[in-house]
Protein backbone atom coordinates (compact mmCIF):
# COMPACT_ATOMS: atom_id res chain seq x y z
CA UNK A 1 0.00 0.00 0.00
CA UNK A 2 1.25 3.48 -1.29
CA UNK A 3 2.56 5.48 1.94
CA UNK A 4 3.07 9.14 2.72
CA UNK A 5 7.01 8.94 4.26
CA UNK A 6 9.03 11.27 5.32
CA UNK A 7 12.86 10.86 5.31
CA UNK A 8 15.13 13.29 7.78
CA UNK A 9 18.49 13.81 6.15
CA UNK A 10 17.44 13.03 2.89
CA UNK A 11 20.19 14.61 1.38
CA UNK A 12 22.85 12.35 2.97
CA UNK A 13 24.59 9.29 2.21
CA UNK A 14 21.87 6.60 4.16
CA UNK A 15 19.11 9.09 3.45
CA UNK A 16 19.08 9.81 0.03
CA UNK A 17 19.66 5.97 -0.90
CA UNK A 18 16.96 5.83 1.24
CA UNK A 19 14.15 8.11 -0.58
CA UNK A 20 15.33 6.57 -4.25
CA UNK A 21 14.04 3.03 -2.73
CA UNK A 22 11.25 4.12 -1.25
CA UNK A 23 10.05 6.26 -4.29
CA UNK A 24 10.45 3.08 -6.29
CA UNK A 25 8.81 1.05 -3.78
CA UNK A 26 5.77 3.21 -4.88
CA UNK A 27 5.29 5.65 -1.55
CA UNK A 28 5.25 8.98 -1.55
CA UNK A 29 7.99 10.81 -0.17
CA UNK A 30 9.55 14.10 1.11
CA UNK A 31 12.93 14.45 1.85
CA UNK A 32 14.13 17.09 4.17
CA UNK A 33 17.79 18.54 4.87
CA UNK A 34 19.80 21.63 5.63
CA UNK A 35 22.59 20.78 3.18
CA UNK A 36 24.99 20.69 6.40
CA UNK A 37 26.61 17.57 5.17
CA UNK A 38 23.43 16.61 2.38
CA UNK A 39 24.39 17.26 -0.92
CA UNK A 40 21.64 17.86 -3.74
CA UNK A 41 23.53 16.15 -6.17
CA UNK A 42 22.49 12.72 -4.26
CA UNK A 43 19.40 13.36 -5.48
CA UNK A 44 19.50 13.97 -8.92
CA UNK A 45 17.87 10.87 -9.89
CA UNK A 46 14.70 11.86 -8.15
CA UNK A 47 14.62 15.75 -9.42
CA UNK A 48 11.29 15.14 -11.66
CA UNK A 49 9.43 12.54 -10.23
CA UNK A 50 5.97 13.71 -9.07
CA UNK A 51 6.09 11.28 -5.87
CA UNK A 52 8.97 13.21 -4.41
CA UNK A 53 9.62 16.54 -2.70
CA UNK A 54 12.27 18.23 -1.02
CA UNK A 55 12.32 20.75 1.18
CA UNK A 56 15.43 22.54 2.61
CA UNK A 57 15.57 23.28 6.65
CA UNK A 58 16.21 22.34 9.92
CA UNK A 59 14.40 19.61 11.29
CA UNK A 60 15.21 20.96 14.75
CA UNK A 61 12.12 23.53 13.67
CA UNK A 62 8.47 22.96 14.23
CA UNK A 63 7.49 25.18 11.16
CA UNK A 64 10.35 23.53 8.56
CA UNK A 65 8.34 20.09 9.61
CA UNK A 66 5.01 21.47 9.59
CA UNK A 67 5.89 22.70 6.03
CA UNK A 68 6.86 18.59 5.33
CA UNK A 69 3.59 17.82 6.43
CA UNK A 70 1.43 19.90 4.59
CA UNK A 71 2.66 18.54 1.18
CA UNK A 72 0.65 15.57 1.45
CA UNK A 73 -1.84 16.30 4.85
CA UNK A 74 0.26 14.46 7.18
CA UNK A 75 2.59 11.30 7.25
CA UNK A 76 2.39 7.45 7.73
CA UNK A 77 5.70 7.09 8.44
CA UNK A 78 8.70 9.04 9.71
CA UNK A 79 12.14 8.06 8.90
CA UNK A 80 14.53 10.16 10.93
CA UNK A 81 18.00 9.89 10.11
CA UNK A 82 19.14 13.73 10.16
CA UNK A 83 21.99 14.19 12.47
CA UNK A 84 25.76 15.69 12.80
CA UNK A 85 28.20 12.56 11.86
CA UNK A 86 31.65 11.97 10.73
CA UNK A 87 33.64 11.43 13.30
CA UNK A 88 35.65 14.99 13.00
CA UNK A 89 33.15 16.62 13.79
CA UNK A 90 32.50 14.79 17.13
CA UNK A 91 35.29 16.21 18.53
CA UNK A 92 35.96 19.34 16.99
CA UNK A 93 31.98 20.76 17.24
CA UNK A 94 30.48 18.25 20.43
CA UNK A 95 27.75 21.02 21.68
CA UNK A 96 26.68 21.28 17.89
CA UNK A 97 26.43 17.20 17.41
CA UNK A 98 24.58 17.07 20.95
CA UNK A 99 22.40 20.10 19.80
CA UNK A 100 21.16 18.73 16.51
CA UNK A 101 20.95 15.06 17.38
CA UNK A 102 18.99 15.16 20.23
CA UNK A 103 16.77 18.82 19.43
CA UNK A 104 16.60 16.92 15.53
CA UNK A 105 15.15 13.56 17.42
CA UNK A 106 12.69 15.07 20.29
CA UNK A 107 11.35 17.58 17.21
CA UNK A 108 10.72 14.35 15.12
CA UNK A 109 8.73 12.50 17.53
CA UNK A 110 6.84 14.98 18.62
CA UNK A 111 5.31 16.00 15.06
CA UNK A 112 5.46 12.16 14.48
CA UNK A 113 3.29 12.11 17.34
CA UNK A 114 0.71 14.82 15.59
CA UNK A 115 0.47 13.02 12.13
CA UNK A 116 -0.26 9.82 14.16
CA UNK A 117 3.18 8.10 12.36
CA UNK A 118 5.15 5.15 12.82
CA UNK A 119 8.82 6.31 13.45
CA UNK A 120 12.20 5.04 12.48
CA UNK A 121 15.16 6.64 14.44
CA UNK A 122 18.51 5.84 13.16
CA UNK A 123 20.81 5.38 15.79
CA UNK A 124 24.02 4.11 15.87
CA UNK A 125 26.30 1.10 17.45
CA UNK A 126 28.10 4.57 18.88
CA UNK A 127 25.14 4.40 20.73
CA UNK A 128 26.43 1.50 23.32
CA UNK A 129 29.66 3.76 24.00
CA UNK A 130 32.56 1.76 25.11
CA UNK A 131 30.83 -1.57 25.67
CA UNK A 132 33.08 -4.33 25.58
CA UNK A 133 31.45 -7.25 25.31
CA UNK A 134 31.04 -8.35 21.85
CA UNK A 135 28.85 -8.99 19.83
CA UNK A 136 26.51 -5.92 20.63
CA UNK A 137 22.81 -7.01 21.11
CA UNK A 138 20.18 -5.25 20.57
CA UNK A 139 19.73 -5.17 24.41
CA UNK A 140 23.32 -4.70 25.39
CA UNK A 141 24.37 -2.24 28.26
CA UNK A 142 25.72 1.10 27.27
CA UNK A 143 29.24 1.47 28.63
CA UNK A 144 30.18 5.50 28.43
CA UNK A 145 33.48 6.43 30.47
CA UNK A 146 34.27 9.71 31.96
CA UNK A 147 32.99 12.94 30.10
CA UNK A 148 36.60 14.34 30.37
CA UNK A 149 38.50 14.30 26.88
CA UNK A 150 35.42 12.15 25.59
CA UNK A 151 33.80 14.57 23.20
CA UNK A 152 33.65 11.60 20.94
CA UNK A 153 30.88 10.28 22.61
CA UNK A 154 28.85 13.40 21.69
CA UNK A 155 27.25 11.43 19.22
CA UNK A 156 27.17 8.20 20.64
CA UNK A 157 25.87 9.72 23.92
CA UNK A 158 23.21 11.63 21.73
CA UNK A 159 21.82 8.64 20.21
CA UNK A 160 21.35 6.95 23.47
CA UNK A 161 19.63 9.88 24.46
CA UNK A 162 17.23 9.71 21.18
CA UNK A 163 16.73 6.17 22.13
CA UNK A 164 15.23 7.30 25.41
CA UNK A 165 13.27 10.08 24.23
CA UNK A 166 12.09 7.03 21.13
CA UNK A 167 10.90 4.68 24.40
CA UNK A 168 9.29 6.96 26.44
CA UNK A 169 7.55 7.95 23.10
CA UNK A 170 6.90 4.42 22.75
CA UNK A 171 5.31 4.20 26.13
CA UNK A 172 3.19 7.29 25.48
CA UNK A 173 1.49 5.15 22.35
CA UNK A 174 4.00 5.87 19.49
CA UNK A 175 5.02 2.99 17.05
CA UNK A 176 8.72 3.76 16.97
CA UNK A 177 11.47 1.68 16.44
CA UNK A 178 15.40 1.58 16.31
CA UNK A 179 17.52 0.75 13.43
CA UNK A 180 21.58 0.48 14.49
CA UNK A 181 23.63 0.75 11.11
CA UNK A 182 26.98 -0.90 11.50
CA UNK A 183 29.38 0.91 9.36
CA UNK A 184 27.56 1.48 6.44
CA UNK A 185 29.15 2.12 3.16
CA UNK A 186 28.60 2.48 -0.83
CA UNK A 187 29.79 5.07 -3.35
CA UNK A 188 28.01 8.71 -1.80
CA UNK A 189 29.83 7.77 1.38
CA UNK A 190 32.19 11.11 1.96
CA UNK A 191 35.69 10.17 1.79
CA UNK A 192 36.93 13.88 2.89
CA UNK A 193 38.37 15.31 6.22
CA UNK A 194 35.33 14.68 7.68
CA UNK A 195 34.16 11.26 6.01
CA UNK A 196 34.26 7.83 6.97
CA UNK A 197 36.83 5.20 6.70
CA UNK A 198 36.36 3.42 3.19
CA UNK A 199 35.14 6.88 1.68
CA UNK A 200 38.68 8.34 2.95
CA UNK A 201 40.67 5.36 1.70
CA UNK A 202 38.63 5.41 -2.02
CA UNK A 203 39.46 9.08 -2.17
CA UNK A 204 43.16 8.79 -1.31
CA UNK A 205 43.54 6.29 -4.37
CA UNK A 206 41.63 7.98 -6.47
CA UNK A 207 44.17 10.98 -5.77
CA UNK A 208 47.24 8.90 -5.90
CA UNK A 209 47.93 9.63 -2.11
CA UNK A 210 48.88 6.89 0.67
CA UNK A 211 45.72 5.13 2.27
CA UNK A 212 45.64 6.22 6.19
CA UNK A 213 45.29 3.92 8.85
CA UNK A 214 44.50 5.35 11.93
CA UNK A 215 46.70 4.08 15.21
CA UNK A 216 47.90 0.98 14.41
CA UNK A 217 45.11 -0.54 12.79
CA UNK A 218 44.14 -2.85 14.86
CA UNK A 219 40.68 -2.16 15.42
CA UNK A 220 37.71 -3.75 13.98
CA UNK A 221 34.52 -3.36 12.01
CA UNK A 222 32.04 -5.39 10.42
CA UNK A 223 31.49 -2.78 7.29
CA UNK A 224 27.96 -2.97 5.74
CA UNK A 225 26.99 -2.05 2.12
CA UNK A 226 24.44 0.53 1.46
CA UNK A 227 21.91 -1.85 -0.23
CA UNK A 228 21.79 -3.96 2.97
CA UNK A 229 21.39 -0.98 5.21
CA UNK A 230 18.36 0.56 3.26
CA UNK A 231 16.75 -2.73 3.36
CA UNK A 232 16.99 -2.70 7.19
CA UNK A 233 15.21 0.50 7.29
CA UNK A 234 12.60 -0.41 4.44
CA UNK A 235 11.94 -3.48 6.50
CA UNK A 236 11.88 -1.50 9.91
CA UNK A 237 9.67 0.82 8.80
CA UNK A 238 6.97 -1.25 6.67
CA UNK A 239 6.62 -4.23 8.50
CA UNK A 240 3.36 -4.57 9.78
CA UNK A 241 3.13 -6.32 13.83
CA UNK A 242 0.57 -8.95 12.27
CA UNK A 243 3.45 -9.95 9.87
CA UNK A 244 5.70 -10.89 12.93
CA UNK A 245 3.62 -13.36 14.92
CA UNK A 246 1.91 -10.27 16.40
CA UNK A 247 4.74 -9.47 18.63
CA UNK A 248 4.44 -5.46 18.54
CA UNK A 249 7.55 -4.01 16.80
CA UNK A 250 7.21 -0.67 18.67
CA UNK A 251 9.99 -0.09 21.14
CA UNK A 252 12.33 -2.66 19.23
CA UNK A 253 15.67 -2.17 18.33
CA UNK A 254 17.39 -3.67 14.87
CA UNK A 255 21.44 -4.05 14.85
CA UNK A 256 22.00 -4.08 10.99
CA UNK A 257 25.64 -5.16 10.03
CA UNK A 258 27.56 -7.64 8.36
CA UNK A 259 29.45 -10.40 10.18
CA UNK A 260 32.41 -10.07 8.56
CA UNK A 261 34.55 -8.69 11.36
CA UNK A 262 37.74 -7.10 10.00
CA UNK A 263 41.03 -5.07 11.30
CA UNK A 264 41.29 -1.38 9.45
CA UNK A 265 44.82 -2.78 7.84
CA UNK A 266 42.97 -6.24 6.45
CA UNK A 267 40.63 -2.74 5.18
CA UNK A 268 43.40 -1.75 3.50
CA UNK A 269 44.21 -4.82 1.94
CA UNK A 270 40.51 -5.31 0.50
CA UNK A 271 40.43 -1.41 -0.93
CA UNK A 272 44.08 -2.49 -2.94
CA UNK A 273 42.63 -5.86 -4.01
CA UNK A 274 39.22 -3.74 -5.17
CA UNK A 275 41.24 -1.03 -6.98
CA UNK A 276 43.30 -3.75 -8.47
CA UNK A 277 46.35 -2.70 -6.58
CA UNK A 278 48.47 -4.25 -4.43
CA UNK A 279 51.59 -1.81 -4.77
CA UNK A 280 49.80 0.86 -3.28
CA UNK A 281 51.15 2.36 0.02
CA UNK A 282 49.55 2.91 3.88
CA UNK A 283 50.62 4.97 6.58
CA UNK A 284 50.08 4.80 9.50
CA UNK A 285 48.24 8.19 11.14
CA UNK A 286 47.10 9.03 15.15
CA UNK A 287 43.97 7.88 15.70
CA UNK A 288 41.01 9.03 17.51
CA UNK A 289 40.65 9.37 21.30
CA UNK A 290 37.77 6.96 21.94
CA UNK A 291 37.65 5.00 18.93
CA UNK A 292 36.28 1.54 20.34
CA UNK A 293 38.47 -1.54 19.35
CA UNK A 294 35.93 -3.67 18.16
CA UNK A 295 32.53 -2.96 17.40
CA UNK A 296 30.32 -6.44 15.91
CA UNK A 297 26.82 -6.44 15.50
CA UNK A 298 24.58 -9.57 16.75
CA UNK A 299 21.50 -8.86 14.40
CA UNK A 300 18.90 -11.67 15.96
CA UNK A 301 16.58 -9.52 16.18
CA UNK A 302 16.86 -8.03 12.59
CA UNK A 303 17.01 -11.36 11.56
CA UNK A 304 14.31 -13.05 13.11
CA UNK A 305 11.66 -10.57 13.28
CA UNK A 306 12.46 -8.20 10.38
CA UNK A 307 13.82 -11.21 7.99
CA UNK A 308 16.68 -9.26 7.13
CA UNK A 309 19.78 -10.55 5.54
CA UNK A 310 23.11 -8.77 4.85
CA UNK A 311 23.29 -10.07 1.27
CA UNK A 312 26.53 -8.31 -0.07
CA UNK A 313 29.85 -9.61 1.08
CA UNK A 314 32.84 -6.80 1.54
CA UNK A 315 34.95 -7.82 -0.77
CA UNK A 316 32.19 -8.04 -3.79
CA UNK A 317 30.57 -4.50 -2.32
CA UNK A 318 33.92 -2.48 -2.66
CA UNK A 319 34.33 -3.96 -5.99
CA UNK A 320 31.06 -2.50 -7.01
CA UNK A 321 31.38 0.62 -5.01
CA UNK A 322 35.11 1.20 -6.63
CA UNK A 323 33.54 0.27 -10.55
CA UNK A 324 30.34 2.75 -9.30
CA UNK A 325 33.04 5.29 -8.50
CA UNK A 326 34.01 5.12 -12.10
CA UNK A 327 37.54 6.76 -11.47
CA UNK A 328 39.28 7.27 -14.55
CA UNK A 329 42.97 6.85 -14.20
N1 LIG B 1 26.83 5.97 7.87
C1 LIG B 1 26.86 5.09 8.87
O1 LIG B 1 27.62 4.11 8.84
C2 LIG B 1 25.95 5.25 10.05
C3 LIG B 1 26.10 4.36 11.11
C4 LIG B 1 25.26 4.49 12.22
C5 LIG B 1 24.29 5.47 12.24
N2 LIG B 1 24.17 6.33 11.19
C6 LIG B 1 23.11 7.35 11.27
O2 LIG B 1 22.34 7.30 10.08
C7 LIG B 1 21.94 8.62 9.72
C8 LIG B 1 22.41 8.93 8.32
O3 LIG B 1 23.83 8.85 8.30
P1 LIG B 1 24.68 9.22 7.02
O4 LIG B 1 25.89 8.39 7.03
O5 LIG B 1 23.80 9.23 5.81
O6 LIG B 1 25.14 10.69 7.39
P2 LIG B 1 25.04 12.03 6.53
O7 LIG B 1 25.82 13.05 7.25
O8 LIG B 1 25.41 11.74 5.12
O9 LIG B 1 23.47 12.34 6.59
C9 LIG B 1 22.88 13.11 7.61
C10 LIG B 1 22.14 14.24 6.95
O10 LIG B 1 21.50 15.04 7.95
C11 LIG B 1 21.55 16.38 7.51
N3 LIG B 1 21.37 17.27 8.67
C12 LIG B 1 22.25 17.55 9.69
N4 LIG B 1 21.70 18.40 10.55
C13 LIG B 1 20.45 18.66 10.11
C14 LIG B 1 19.39 19.47 10.58
N5 LIG B 1 19.51 20.19 11.71
N6 LIG B 1 18.25 19.53 9.86
C15 LIG B 1 18.12 18.81 8.71
N7 LIG B 1 19.08 18.03 8.21
C16 LIG B 1 20.24 17.95 8.91
C17 LIG B 1 22.93 16.52 6.87
O11 LIG B 1 23.02 17.62 6.00
C18 LIG B 1 23.05 15.18 6.17
O12 LIG B 1 22.60 15.25 4.83
C19 LIG B 1 22.50 9.54 10.79
O13 LIG B 1 21.54 9.76 11.78
C20 LIG B 1 23.66 8.76 11.34
O14 LIG B 1 23.96 9.16 12.66
C21 LIG B 1 24.98 6.24 10.11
Amino acid sequence: MTKRILVTGAAGFIGSSLCERLVGDGHRVVGVDNLFRGRLEHLSALEQVEEFHFIEGDTREKSVLDACGAIYGGFDLVHHLAAINGTRWFHEAARDVIDVNINTTLATLAAAERWDARYVFASSPEAFGEEELMPLKESSASSFPSAHQHQRHSYGGSKYLGEVALQHAVASGLDARIVRPFNAYGPRLLGDAYGQVIGMMFQAVASKQSIQVHGDGSQTRCFTHIDDVVDGFVLAGTLDDDLVENKPLAGCSFNIGSSEEVSILELADFIKTAVNDLDLSIINTEGYHGDSKRRVPDCTSAEHLLGWQCATSLEAGLKRVWLELNVQP
